[in-house]
C-alpha cells in the first residue's frame, strides 16, 4: 500500500482505486519528476477525501475504471479544472472519452477505421441491425465509450450463430443507452499489429506495437473483473506513413481545440493497416493512455521535462 497523498505537493498524478500507486509505467514518470525535485502526490480520482484545489497541476494517468461512469469522470475533470490546471484539459477529455470523436477527425480528412454508428435512440430491430452487418469476413462490435477492450467482440459474418451473437451484443449495449460502433475486423492487426504513436508536447516520442486483442464474440465473463485485457507490447519503429498520420492528428487537434493550450502534454494515436496496408486510426488517446515509457528510451524523462516546463 502506498501512503495517502499528503496534500503538500503542488502536482498530482491521478489514478484509480485499483492502482493506488499507479501502474509500473507511470511510476517511471513519477520517479523522473521526483528526481527533478518536484514533489508529486498520487491521488485516486474518485476519492472524496482528496482536496484537488491544493494542486496547481493535475495530470490524468491510470484512471482506468471510469468507462462505466464517464459522466461522473468528466464532471470530476471539470471540477478539478476550476482550481487547477488539468492535463490534458477537461474539454479535451470530454471529447476524447467517447469514440464518436473519430467522426470529427474523419471530417477533417483523416483516415479512420471505417465505422457504422448505431444510435440507441433509433430503437433498431434485430433485422435492421442484421442488415448493417457485412455479408462476409469478420467484424467488430464495440461501444463508443470504452477502454481496455471492454464490451468489445469480434464476429464472423458468414456464421449465422455469430451474427445472432453480434446482434444480441449490439442490442444489449443499446438497451442501456450506449452508442455502438460496427467496424470490419482489420486483419492487419494480426500480422503487422496495432501501432501506438506517442507524442509528448506535440512531438513524436516513440511508438509501440500492440498485439491483436480480440479472439471472438463478446462474452460478459471475458474480463472477469479486470480493468483491461492483457496486451503484448513491444517497441516499434513506425513507418513514415504512420508517423505522418499521427502528426496530422496533432495538427487537427489544434484546429478542433483552438482555445486550449497547445500542444497537449500527451497524445497517443493508435493505427492499424487497412486492407490496402494504409494506416487508419483506431483511436486517439488524450485521456488516460498508457504512454509505454518502458518501451521508449528517454520518454519518461521527456514527459517529466514537459510537465516541469508547465509548473
Ligand atoms: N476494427 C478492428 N479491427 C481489428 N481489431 C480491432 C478493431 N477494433 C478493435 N480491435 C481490437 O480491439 C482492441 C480494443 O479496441 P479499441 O478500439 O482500441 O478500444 P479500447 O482500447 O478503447 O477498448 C484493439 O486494440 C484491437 O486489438
Ligand atoms: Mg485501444
Amino acid at each position: 500500500m502506498t501512503t495517502p497523498p499528503s496534500g503538500s505537493a503542488r502536482l498530482a498524478l491521478a489514478t484509480c482505486a485499483e492502482l493506488p500507486d499507479l501502474d509500473p509505467d507511470d511510476q517511471l514518470l513519477r520517479d523522473e519528476l521526483v528526481g527533478r525535485g518536484i514533489p508529486v502526490d498520487v491521488a485516486v480520482w474518485d476519492d472524496p477525501t482528496i482536496d484537488w484545489a491544493s494542486y496547481q497541476h493535475v495530470v490524468v494517468r491510470s484512471t482506468w475504471d471510469y468507462t462505466e461512469r464517464q459522466a461522473q469522470f468528466v464532471d470530476w475533470t471539470r471540477r478539478v479544472e476550476q482550481t487547477s490546471e488539468l492535463l490534458n484539459p477537461a474539454d479535451v477529455i470530454a471529447w476524447n472519452t467517447d469514440k464518436t470523436y473519430l467522426a470529427d477527425l474523419e471530417e477533417r480528412g483523416l483516415p479512420i477505421v471505417p465505422t457504422i454508428w448505431l444510435d440507441p435512440a433509433t430503437n433498431m430491430t434485430s433485422r435492421a441491425i442484421n442488415s448493417r452487418l457485412p455479408a462476409f469476413g469478420e467484424f467488430v462490435i464495440k461501444p463508443t465509450i470504452s477502454a481496455g477492450s471492454r464490451d468489445t467482440g469480434r464476429y464472423d459474418a458468414s456464421a449465422t450463430q455469430q451474427r445472432m451473437l453480434a446482434i444480441t451484443h449490439a442490442k444489449n449495449l443499446m438497451a442501456v443507452g450506449r452508442h455502438v460502433m460496427l467496424q470490419r475486423y482489420l486483419r492487419g492487426v494480426d500480422t503487422v499489429g496495432e501501432t501506438g504513436l506517442v507524442f509528448l508536447d506535440g512531438v513524436f516520442s516513440h511508438a509501440v506495437r500492440k498485439s491483436a486483442l480480440l479472439s471472438g464474440p463478446f462474452r460478459p465473463a471475458d474480463l472477469d473483473g479486470a480493468l483491461y485485457r492483457g496486451e503484448v507490447i513491444a517497441p516499434r519503429e513506425p513507418s513514415a506513413e504512420e508517423r505522418e498520420v499521427g502528426g496530422r492528428v496533432v495538427e487537427a487537434l489544434a484546429d478542433i481545440f483552438p482555445g486550449a493550450r497547445q500542444p497537449f502534454l500527451y497524445t497517443r494515436v493508435d493505427v492499424i493497416p487497412d486492407e490496402e496496408g494504409k494506416p487508419v486510426i483506431l483511436e486517439v488517446e488524450l485521456t488516460e493512455p498508457s504512454l509505454f515509457f518502458q518501451h521508449g528510451p528517454g520518454s519518461a524523462e521527456r514527459a517529466a521535462d514537459a510537465i516541469a516546463a508547465r509548473l
